[in-house]
C-alpha cells in the first residue's frame, strides 16, 4: 500500500525539512537569491515517533513535523528486550498503519537490524519495500561513515535517508551497552566524520543521539542539513522523543533527556481498575448503556413460553 499525496496544502515533505536548517535556507540557496532566512524556516524541527493508525494521528493532528516509526517499535510496543530482533515484516505492518494516519507530517521509516547490513542491492531492495509497500517517504539508517555508499545507493534510487549517528542502538553489544557517545576527543572526532560522511553520502538530515551538548552543536554548526537531536542538547535543529516514553507509556528505564508530559500508563492503569471495579459490583452496564426492546415486542416475548 502506498499513499500518494499533493505537494502543498500544508503536506511536509523532504525539501521543507531541508529548508528548516538554522542559519541557512535551502530555498535561498537554490536559488543563490541570498534571501535571509524567514521565521518559518528557522522555526525548530518537531519529531516524534508513532507505531500504529491511532497515535499516527493524534501526533500528526498536534502538529509535529516528522512521524518516524522508529525501530524503538520493538522494544517499546512489541516487548523486546532490544531494538535487535525487529523484522522488515513487523516494520512494513507497522510503518502501513501509521501511513494509514499521517496526513501532514513527513513519514520516516527506521531500517530494522539486518534489512541494510549485508548485500547492498539487497538493502536497497527492502528501503524500496518500506517505500513503495509501506508509504514512507523516507528512511533512517544508522551508521556514519560506514554506511556512506549505501545512503548513497538509496539516494540514487530517489530515496530520502535521514542519517542516525552517536548511540545507535543496533550497535548496542558493539557500543557494550546504550553509552553516550564521543566523549573522549577521539570519539568526538569519530563523530565529527560519521556526520561529514553522512551528509556527504546524501542524506537529508541526521539524527544526533546521546551525545554530548557541545559536540551536537559543533556538528549542527559544520553540516548544512539538519540535525534531530535526542539526548543531544538544544543546540541541534530539532528535537525526536520515543512518544511512548514522553507520554509515560513505555514499561522500564528512560533516559535522562525523556522529559514526560503525560501519564498515560498511569491512566489506562487506573481507568481499567474502575472499569473492573464497577463490572464486578453490578454498576456496569448502566440502563442508559443497554439496548431497550419496544414495549409491543417485549410483551410479546414475554408470552413466548419456553418451548
Ligand atoms: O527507533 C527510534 O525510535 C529512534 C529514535 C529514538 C531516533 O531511532
Amino acid at each position: 500500500m502506498s499513499t500518494a499525496f499533493d505537494a502543498g496544502n500544508g503536506k511536509i515533505t523532504v525539501p521543507d525539512i531541508v529548508s528548516r536548517k538554522s542559519g541557512t535556507s535551502f530555498s535561498s540557496r537554490a536559488s543563490s537569491s541570498g534571501n535571509s532566512q524567514s521565521d518559518s524556516e528557522k522555526r525548530k524541527i518537531v519529531c516524534l515517533t508513532a507505531y500504529d493508525y491511532p497515535t499516527a494521528r493524534f501526533v500528526d493532528e498536534a502538529g509535529v513535523d516528522v512521524v518516524l516509526v522508529g525501530d524503538s517499535l520493538g522494544m517499546v510496543v512489541l516487548g523486546y528486550e532490544t531494538t535487535l530482533p525487529l523484522t522488515m515484516e513487523e516494520m512494513l505492518h507497522h510503518t502501513r498503519a501509521v501511513r494509514r494516519g499521517v496526513r501532514k507530517a513527513l513519514l520516516v521509516a527506521d531500517m530494522p537490524y539486518g534489512s541494510f547490513h549485508g548485500d547492498k542491492s539487497e538493502a536497497v531492495r527492502n528501503a524500496v519495500r518500506v517505500v513503495k509497500e509501506a508509504g514512507a517517504e523516507a528512511v533512517k539508517i544508522e551508521g556514519g561513515e560506514r554506511r556512506m555508499d549505501l545512503i548513497a545507493q538509496l539516494v540514487e534510487a530517489e530515496i530520502p535517508v535521514m542519517g542516525h549517528i552517536g548511540l545507535t542502538p543496533q550497535s548496542m553489544h558493539a557500543f557494550g551497552g546504550f553509552r553516550v557517545q564521543g566523549k573522549s576527543m577521539e570519539a568526538a572526532e569519530q563523530l565529527l566524520r560519521d556526520a561529514r560522511a553522512v551528509e556527504a553520502a546524501g542524506a537529508f538530515s541526521v539524527v544526533v543521539e546521546s551525545v554530548p551538548r557541545e559536540l551536537a552543536a559543533r556538528i549542527t554548526s559544520e553540516l548544512r542539513i539538519p540535525t534531530i537531536g535526542i539526548g543531544a542538547g538544544p543546540e541541534c535543529d530539532g528535537q525526536i522523543l520515543v512518544l511512548h516514553d514522553m507520554i509515560g507509556l513505555s514499561v522500564g528505564h528512560t533516559p535522562k533527556f525523556a522529559r514526560r508530559y503525560a501519564n498515560v500508563g498511569e491512566a489506562i492503569r487506573n481507568a481499567v481498575g474502575a472499569y473492573a471495579d464497577d463490572v464486578r459490583e453490578g454498576r456496569f452496564p448502566s440502563d442508559e448503556e443497554s439496548y431497550h426492546l419496544s414495549s409491543e415486542v417485549r410483551e410479546r416475548l414475554l408470552a413466548v413460553r419456553r418451548s
